[in-house]
């Protein structure tokens, strides 16, 4: 890829200010004068975060970006105590109750868990480190025994059951207090409503959420509807869960994961993994990837093995817990705060987050297509530093609504490559920059066409932009179009980087001592190494001048043209049977030719009104390339080659596939990779294999070698 920059965002004192200047900032780089104004904003932005996420189940930023500004505050806070404000978001948990939903008080608090903050192994460590510590433990001590789960990202809900009914449902709220929602719960059909040989009184916890493909399916019903998508599963869940109406929550496909208790009048188990396996056999769902272990590799091992499985999972998890699997040990380890000692949160790197959108540069691909992509300033996403992401096309641009100095939501899930989820317009400055895509090829300068079937745009100068040119004289030289034997792509990139070639004309002014020089690399070191053997370059230097007589539609095809195969390659040479009359043919007037549409026909025009590609073609000529006057197309007739479809399979008995090809082709004929019901003929050679198999099934005719001799001698 050639890469241009065409684009760059202006130094812009705006976007440092508003809500845009927190991007990248640490807290050390803040003033104690300006810190008030810092912590301020902050704290208003926190509380706006907190709106969105807890009452309206529509956040606009990620969890990553939440987090981040509310570390922020968080250690403005350590630094400038006297600066903390009473009601600064930090000392809050959680969010109120929405409005119209009665308030349930737990009557055991459902408890928030610590989260390693290191995403390493050495999470795992250190967890472990801690409860041994806490346990009083020896280094010769045995190791604990923990539960492993998946951490579910949705919402915590805990089920009460009295007398084996389900009496009630509430959310987590603020962890004291909830929201009633027995009667949406009622609607989630894998929540058992009775239950068989449970204690009297038992509080089942679990996550409520939402499955990607039903996700998936309620955003398009939703787009379908003209309403707002969810930003993801767990809002979805949320805003599914938390409705007045039990009927909306019903039309959702809600699923719900034990994995804990609150109330409980009698014990179901002495460990965590066993309460799991009474829960299960009481017909609550668990999640099928748990597992007991021993020691802090064995975490560590949980952590990456549900990693692995992660992208495969019907849910989103944002990590996993690790919990202490001897509930009387649980009992010792105790709580601190509102978090239990005995379990910690392991999370993934996030995935998403917002960075600043600085530049689009353009990149041009070895076929010429021209790539948007998105120049950001860094950020760690997905486990790594990302500073650019693809933009696709221009169309996937004017979709996002992208201005240059946006601030912009960055996704990385996996291993797969980077992109621009969406941008922030609501915090866009004022004099942020629109893009447009270039008219000229930003690697060579000749003109660039929008392809409309892929909806991209591509430079034209086939035969002249760098970007482009391996891959074009690679094609130039192969052997159905000039056929230069002994010209691959390891010669082809060495003749390209030594700067030999530039264009395909110049390979005929290649000589022997320019291809037999060492490679400039190996004359600095001192060990000179020469760019190719002696005999290859004789060989090679023979074989361009062989080339040399060719055929006007073997030329035609080796330029390279876009949508100019060759059977179009050939009708072209057949009816202007002159490179002048293609070069100044007009839509119109190649619209006459059969095989020709409206794609290729603006194709060719504008491949050669490009004065680029027409130098290249004079000096190709110049070189000495010439071929004999075509004949014109041969009539086509029942009993002939002309107009028909062949497929080749098997090996012939005389001829080569390429020689049977050649002269089908030379008759008028078209040869084709694979059978339909537009074929007209297989030719069959030994062993042919499931290509007459298909022929047979949809009865086209199946001839042989001396049959299509006899064809193409009639
Ligand atoms: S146990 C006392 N197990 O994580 C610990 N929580 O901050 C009680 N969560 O909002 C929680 N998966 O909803 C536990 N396998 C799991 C979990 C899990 C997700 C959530 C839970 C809570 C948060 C804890």
């Amino acid at each position: 890829m050639q890469t241009d920059t065409l684009f760059e965002a202006e130094p812009q004192p705006e976007s440092r200010t508003g809500e845009n200047r927190f991007i990248g900032l640490a807290a050390d780089q803040v003033s104690e004068g300006d810190a008030p104004a810092v912590m301020a904003e902050l704290a208003r932005l926190i509380e706006r975060f907190n709106r969105e996420y807890y009452e309206f189940d529509a956040p606009s930023v990620p969890d990553a970006e939440y987090d981040r500004l509310f570390e922020l505050l968080r250690s403005l806070e350590a630094r400038f105590p006297h600066l903390k404000r009473e009601d600064s978001p930090t000392s809050r948990v959680g969010g109120a109750p929405r409005e119209g939903f009665r308030k349930v008080r737990h009557s055991v608090p459902m408890l928030s868990i610590h989260t390693e903050t290191d995403f390493s192994a050495e999470g795992a460590r250190a967890f472990d480190a801690r409860i041994r510590r806490d346990l009083g433990l020896e280094e010769t001590d045995p190791p604990v025994s923990y539960d492993c789960e998946l951490k579910f990202d949705g919402l915590a809900t805990s089920l009460r059951y009295e007398k084996g009914r389900l009496v009630s449902a509430a959310t987590r709220g603020d962890g004291l207090v909830g929201e009633d929602v027995t009667e949406n719960v009622r609607t989630i059909r894998t929540i058992p409503l009775s239950l068989e040989g449970a204690p009297d009184v038992l509080e089942v916890r679990g996550e409520v959420i939402m499955h990607k493909a039903d996700f998936e399916a309620l955003n398009r019903r939703q787009a379908e509807a003209g309403e707002k998508p969810f930003a993801n599963p767990r809002n979805a869940a949320a805003g599914s869960l938390r409705q007045l109406d039990s009927r909306i929550t019903a039309k959702r496909r809600l699923h719900f994961y034990a994995y804990s208790l609150g109330e409980c009048s009698e014990s179901l188990a002495a460990t965590q993994s066993g309460v799991l396996e009474r829960l299960r056999g009481l017909g609550f769902p668990v999640a099928d990837l748990h597992r007991t272990v021993q020691g802090p590799e064995a975490l560590a091992a949980f952590h990456e093995e549900a990693a692995r499985k992660r992208a495969s999972l019907p849910f989103e998890i944002d990590g996993v817990v690790y919990k202490v699997d001897d509930l009387a040990l649980e009992a010792r380890l105790g709580f601190i705060a509102r978090e239990p000692r005995w379990a910690c949160a392991h999370k993934y790197p996030p995935e998403e987050a917002v960075t600043i959108l600085e530049g689009i540069d353009v990149q041009v691909g070895r076929t010429g297509r021209l790539t948007p992509v998105a120049r950001l300033r860094p950020v760690y996403v997905g486990g790594v530093t990302v500073s650019n992401a693809t933009l696709h096309n221009e169309d996937r641009i004017a979709e996002l609504d992208l201005a240059i100095g946006d601030a912009v939501v960055v996704r990385r899930a996996g291993d797969v490559i980077p992109e621009v989820l969406r941008a922030l317009p609501e915090r866009r400055a004022p004099n942020a920059l629109r893009f447009k895509m270039p008219q000229a090829c930003p690697v060579c300068g000749s003109a660039v066409v929008r392809d409309e079937e892929e909806k991209d745009l591509r430079c034209t100068g086939g035969l002249f932009c760098p970007a482009q040119m391996k891959l074009s004289i690679l094609h130039f030289a192969s052997r159905r179009a000039m056929g230069i034997d002994g010209l691959g792509e390891k010669i082809v990139d060495m003749l390209v980087d030594e700067g030999l070639v530039k264009t395909p004309a110049d390979l005929f002014s290649l000589d022997f001592e320019a291809l037999t020089a060492p490679t400039a690399a190996s004359a600095e070191s001192g060990k000179p190494v020469r760019r190719m053997g002696l005999k290859t370059a004789e060989n090679l230097l023979a074989s361009l001048e062989r080339a040399k007589e060719t055929t006007l539609a073997r030329f035609l095809f080796a330029l390279g043209c876009r949508h100019v195969g060759e059977v179009t390659a050939l009708s072209l040479a057949q009816h202007f049977r002159s490179l002048e009359a293609i070069e100044a043919a007009d839509q119109s007037a190649l619209l006459e030719v059969s095989d020709v549409g409206e794609v290729i026909a603006s194709s060719i025009e504008a491949f050669f009104k490009e004065p680029h590609n027409r130098s290249v073609i004079e000096a190709l000529l110049a070189a000495g390339i010439h071929w004999p006057t075509p004949s014109a197309p041969a009539a086509s007739s029942d009993a002939g080659v002309a107009g028909k479809t062949f497929v080749l399979t098997g090996t012939l008995p005389t001829l080569t596939r390429d020689e049977a090809k050649d002269r089908i082709i030379a008759a008028g004929g078209k040869v084709s990779g694979s059978v339909s019901r537009r074929t007209n003929y297989v030719v069959a050679g030994a062993e042919a294999g499931s290509k007459l198999a298909k022929a047979e099934a949809l009865g086209v005719a199946v001839i042989d070698e001396a049959e299509l001799l006899a064809m193409l001698e009639g």
